[in-house]
């Protein structure tokens, strides 16, 4: 079942966790006066099977290759790599090119909760209550110009703070990229926090990409460059294996892995008994996404 992603904010069934808000962000969104409408109003999933997973699974279950390959790596080694001061190199077709500080950009920003389900390639799911805000919002700040078709984004590459580097698992720096279409997306959002805290680094602290129609590859982590160009930039998966891993990554039950099917996927949270449930397409994100891909062979592009 889909989930309504902006119907489903709440005032009830509050829990404390939901309510804590950092410093950083209050005071991002207090200085350009905005609302904290996303922050101050809690989540909750009409769905049982969309109440948020636990902030343990989501911060010590990872994927984040500059630390490491084990899914416990990122949380062991993350806290190694600087997220203050940061800032994006924003460049390409765009009428204000530049190096954007990262609080210059909260700072503009209207911080929201959006409850989103997360899924895998490799077949596990989360569901996760973001804050951030949309990437149009992002990109309108740099004024994108009309001959611009896609974005590409690139990840922070430190040696000396992440220690993953030292191997060639794929080629660094880790690199997405989105259509423009996609990119401009509405659901498409950059993620600044969970649960109401400061993103933690090893879910792609201070920014990362959120496309909750895709595998969760496409949300590049701790990005430090956003480039609009007029062709389609080389992704890091697909550049590793372009026949097992394709430019949309859209989620699709009905396009297998190579090696495995993506029928069903199993939902973290209950460990051991955690519960396998079917794939959506587009991970339940049908009705808002569908029509970017009408006329799509959506097995050959994948
Ligand atoms: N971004 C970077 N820079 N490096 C990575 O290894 N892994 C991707 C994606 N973004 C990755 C990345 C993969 S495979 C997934 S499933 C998600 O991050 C995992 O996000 P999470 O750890 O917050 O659940």
């Amino acid at each position: 079942m889909a989930y309504r992603w902006k119907n489903t904010l709440k005032d009830r069934d509050v829990t404390p966790e939901h309510l804590y808000m950092n410093r950083r962000h209050v005071i991002g969104a207090a200085m350009a006066g905005l609302a904290l409408s996303g922050l101050s109003t809690p989540a909750r999933a009409e769905d049982e099977e969309l109440v948020p997973t636990d902030w343990e699974d989501i911060t010590s279950y990872n994927n984040f290759y500059e630390f490491g390959t084990g899914k416990d790596d990122p949380k062991k080694f993350a806290h190694m790599l600087t997220t203050e001061p940061w800032s994006v190199k924003i460049d390409g077709m765009v009428d204000r090119p530049g190096d954007y500080a990262f609080d210059d950009i909260l700072s503009k920003m209207t911080i929201e909760e959006r409850i989103y389900r997360f899924r895998c390639v490799e077949r596990w799911a989360m569901i996760v209550p973001w804050n951030g805000f949309e990437l149009a919002d992002l990109l309108d700040l740099a004024g994108v110009q009309s001959s611009a078709k896609y974005v590409a984004f690139e990840t922070a590459m430190r040696p000396d703070e992440m220690p993953g580097l030292s191997r060639p698992v794929i080629e660094w720096p880790y690199v997405e990229g989105l259509r423009m279409d996609e990119a401009m997306h509405p659901l498409t959002m950059i993620a600044t926090g969970i649960y109401g805290r400061d993103i933690p680094n090893q879910n792609g602290a201070p920014l990362r990409l959120v496309v909750p129609w895709k595998y969760g590859y496409k949300s590049i982590k701790s990005i430090v460059r956003i480039t609009l160009t007029d062709e389609e930039p080389p992704t890091a998966w697909n550049k590793y294996a372009p026949r097992e891993y394709g430019f949309y990554s859209n989620v699709n039950p009905n396009r297998s892995h190579p090696r495995w099917s993506q029928e069903v996927e199993q939902l973290i949270g209950s460990g051991l008994f955690a519960r396998k449930i079917p794939t959506q397409m587009f991970n339940g994100y049908e009705e808002e996404v569908a029509r970017l891909y009408e006329g799509m062979d959506l097995i050959k592009f994948h």
